[in-house]
C-alpha cells in the first residue's frame, strides 16, 4: 500500500497515556493545539456517554515535531494523559512485583474482543483484552485526525459529521427521550451518521489497483472503528433498488465548467474522487456493555454467568462520528500528499 501520512499509536484505557507518532508531514503547516483539543472535547461529549469521561478532560501535549506553532518535517509525536491512570497505577503497572487480581476478570463480553482476543493472545485475565480493545484508543486518533484536518484545512478542504439516527429514531428532537429510555431499561442503543467533506480536488485515489481504490481506503478507515458495522459511499444503500438512470450522477455543463445535479456517488468515481462532496454513511451498532448483563461464559471454570459489567456508554454515536471525521481526514491527507507531494507547505502549494 502507498502510505505518505502513517501513524502509530499506542496506549491502553486505564494506563498513563496514550501515544502516536505521525510521520510524512511536510514542513512549514501550522498546527494550533487549541484545534485538536476542541477535537477532544467533541469527542468526549454527546448525550449518552458513561461516567469515564466525567473523569477526563483530554487534552493534547505535542512533544516532537512541530516548532513555534508550525511542523517542522520531524515526527509529530501527540500524548493525551489519562486523568483516571491515577486510580490504576498498581493495577496496569508494568513491573511484575505489583502484581494484583483486582479488576481482573473471567466473564466474557458478548460483542467486545473479550472471548477471541483472550483465545488469541492466551489471556486468562479479559483485562489484558479490554485495556487495548477499548475504545478509549480513539481519543489519540481524532488527535492525529485534528492535524489531517489543519492540513486539509489550508487547502479549503473541510469536513463535518451528523447524527442520523439512533435506534430506530430519525427524529433529531426524539433522540435524547430515545437514550434515556435505553438507559432506564439497563439497554443500549447504536446509530446512524453522515460525514460529508467539501471542496473535494479531482483525483484522490485511484483505479490502477484494489488498494488504491479510495471509497476502499475509506471503507477500511470506518469499518474498523469499534462498533461500526456498515459503511455506505454515497447513496451505497439503496444502490440495488435503484435503476441505472435514477442512480447515476449526469454530467452536465454550464458556462464551460462541469457539474452535477446530484451526487448518488458521494464524490467517488472509479476509486478517485470526482470534485463533488464526499459523502459516507456510517451505522455503528449498539453498545456491547449493558447495565442488565447478556448471558455468557465464565472463563475461569467455564460456567454459565452473565457478562462483566464496567461503567460505560448508553449511546456513543455523537463520539462516533467526530472518530469518524478524523479517520477519513487521515485517508484524505494521505491521499492529498501522494498526489500534491513536496515536502514542504510552499512545495505542495506550487503543485495544487
Ligand atoms: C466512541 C466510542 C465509544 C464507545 N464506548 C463504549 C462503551 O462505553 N462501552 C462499550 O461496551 N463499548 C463501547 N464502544 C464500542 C466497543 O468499543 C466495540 O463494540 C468493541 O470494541 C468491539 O468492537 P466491534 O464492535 O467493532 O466488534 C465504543 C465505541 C466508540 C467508537
Amino acid at each position: 500500500m502507498l502510505e505518505k501520512f502513517r501513524f502509530l499509536t499506542a496506549g491502553e484505557s486505564h494506563g498513563k497515556c496514550l501515544t502516536a507518532i505521525i510521520e510524512g508531514l511536510p514542513s512549514g503547516f501550522e498546527i494550533s493545539v487549541d484545534f485538536i483539543n476542541q477535537e477532544l472535547k467533541r469527542r468526549q461529549g454527546g448525550y449518552g456517554r458513561g461516567d469515564r469521561m466525567k473523569i477526563e478532560s483530554d487534552t493534547v501535549e505535542i512533544t516532537s515535531g512541530v516548532r513555534f506553532g508550525k511542523t517542522t518535517g520531524a515526527p509529530v509525536t501527540l500524548v493525551i494523559y489519562n486523568k483516571d491512570f491515577e486510580n490504576w497505577e498498581k493495577i496496569l503497572s508494568v513491573s511484575a512485583e505489583d502484581y494484583t487480581e483486582e479488576k481482573s476478570f473471567t466473564k466474557y463480553r458478548p460483542g467486545h474482543a473479550d472471548y477471541a482476543g483472550s483465545v488469541k493472545y492466551n489471556h486468562k485475565d479479559l483485562r489484558d483484552v479490554l485495556e487495548r480493545s477499548s475504545a478509549r484508543k480513539t481519543a489519540i486518533e481524532v488527535a492525529v485526525g485534528a492535524v489531517a484536518k489543519q492540513i486539509l484545512k489550508q487547502f479549503n478542504i473541510n469536513g463535518y459529521s451528523k447524527v442520523l439516527q439512533i435506534g430506530k429514531t430519525t427524529e433529531e428532537e426524539d433522540f435524547y427521550a430515545e437514550i434515556d429510555k435505553a438507559k432506564e431499561a439497563g439497554n443500549t442503543l447504536g446509530g446512524r451518521f453522515v460525514l460529508v467533506f467539501e471542496n473535494m480536488p479531482v483525483g484522490l485515489g485511484s483505479y490502477v489497483h484494489w488498494d488504491r481504490m479510495l471509497d476502499g481506503r475509506i471503507a477500511q478507515a470506518l469499518m474498523s472503528i469499534p462498533a461500526v458495522k456498515a459503511v455506505e459511499i454515497g447513496n451505497g444503500r439503496q444502490a440495488c433498488e435503484l435503476t441505472g438512470r435514477e442512480f447515476h450522477d449526469e454530467i452536465l455543463l454550464k458556462d464551460g465548467k462541469i457539474f452535477r445535479e446530484t451526487n448518488n456517488a458521494g464524490g467517488i468515481e472509479g476509486g478517485m474522487t470526482n470534485g463533488e462532496n464526499l459523502e459516507v454513511y456510517a451505522t455503528m451498532k449498539p453498545i456491547p456493555t449493558m447495565r442488565i448483563p447478556l448471558r455468557t461464559v465464565d472463563s475461569s471454570d467455564m460456567s454459565e454467568a452473565e457478562a462483566h459489567f464496567e461503567r460505560s456508554d448508553v449511546c456513543a454515536i455523537e463520539a462516533c462520528a467526530v472518530v469518524a471525521e478524523a479517520r477519513v481526514a487521515c485517508v484524505l491527507v494521505n491521499e492529498f500528499l501522494l498526489k500534491y507531494g513536496g515536502d514542504s507547505l510552499e512545495e505542495i502549494q506550487k503543485r495544487y
